[in-house]
């Protein structure tokens, strides 16, 4: 007997994730159906699973799911069964906000199937949108698709306020940075970014901190390396080009490539090229971090920027 429910799960998982056909599900689940993910601990319900089934379908449009195994214990209505099951896919089209990267995966998973009444009550599953997004290598403090997104950050309102944080930001002293980035077509593209910062000397980390709605985003979200670019100030209408949008802001630019093709601007203080390692999603930006692969610098006195203006740094009194 349990036979017959081993190839309604393995029918029901291929029409769902191998043809698209999320509406399996409607015959087999209870009313009450829930699906609980022991990674994230939330629990959705069939809509959520079958959502999530198209979106990552979209984006994995060579996606193949296999069912491994399965285990079941107990009278075939009213029963556990586990489901062991592996997918491989590549990105190739954007995942929620998220720009696909072209990497290739491989995802195993097991679900644990609660039967009530010969319908699934329960599922609970190891695997959710944020594991996928941990093996595509993209950490982040919530899914792509989570419907509560503000809860898992936090009460987003409240003090601070936005004038308050901007007074804390304008006491900040940073360089101008402009990260850059080769495109699909390879053409060189940037924007200038002062949310640079070292993360560690040993290994070598350097991170940046760049808008989901800048143009430069989906380049530099799938390229392998990055170049950051301390703007000197000799380079100020270099730093205006790289402020605003353009179609192309190398055009009038000396610039040269690093050692992994990231176009690197002459006449910067200093340059490094970086491997891109981890894209930490973070709401409307995205944190890179990265491992510095190769570097240049030269004696070219930095930018300074200061509560919205640009000053020069050749004259800077040191403090004892
Ligand atoms: C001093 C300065 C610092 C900036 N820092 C950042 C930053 O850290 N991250 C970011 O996403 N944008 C930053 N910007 C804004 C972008 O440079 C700007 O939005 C640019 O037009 C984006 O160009 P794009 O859309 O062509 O990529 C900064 C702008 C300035 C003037």
């Amino acid at each position: 007997m349990t036979n017959n429910l081993k190839t309604s799960i393995t029918n029901a998982w291929d029409a769902a994730w191998n043809k698209g056909d999320v509406t399996v599900f409607d015959q087999l689940t209870a009313q009450n159906y829930q699906r609980r993910s022991t990674r994230s601990t939330t629990t959705t319900g069939l809509d959520a699973i079958k959502r999530d089934i198209l979106a990552i379908r979209d984006a994995f449009p060579d996606l193949t799911t296999t069912v491994d195994h399965i285990v079941i214990d107990g009278d075939e209505r009213d029963c556990k069964a586990a489901v062991y099951w592996h997918s491989t896919g590549t990105f190739t089209e954007p995942f929620g906000d998220v720009p696909p990267t072209g990497t290739k995966v491989v995802t195993h998973g097991s679900n644990l199937l609660t039967f009530d009444a010969g319908r699934i009550a329960l599922e609970e599953a190891t695997w959710d949108t944020s594991a996928l997004l941990a093996d595509l290598g993209l950490k982040s403090l919530s899914s792509a698709f989570d419907q509560d997104t503000e809860a898992v950050w936090d009460n987003l309102d409240g003090a601070p306020t936005k004038e308050a944080l901007k007074a804390f930001n304008r006491q900040f002293i940073t360089g101008v940075t402009v990260v850059t980035t080769m495109d699909d077509e390879g053409k060189p593209r940037g924007l200038a970014v002062n949310s640079y910062n070292s993360v560690s000397l040993e290994p070598p980390l350097v991170m940046v901190c760049v808008q989901k709605t800048s143009s430069t985003y989906a380049s530099l979200f799938g390229a392998s390396h990055m170049g950051i670019n301390i703007l000197g100030c000799n380079q100020r209408d270099t730093l205006r080009t790289f402020a605003s949008k353009g179609a192309d802001k190398f055009a009038d630019l000396e610039w040269h490539q690093g050692p992994n093709g990231s176009p690197l601007l002459d006449g910067s203080s200093a340059s490094v090229e970086v491997e891109i390692k981890e894209r930490f999603q973070a709401l409307t930006h995205t944190i890179f971090v990265g491992r510095v692969r190769a570097s240049e610098s030269t004696d070219n006195d930095p930018i300074i920027y200061k509560a919205g203006q640009f000053f020069e740094s050749h004259e800077l009194t040191p403090l004892d």
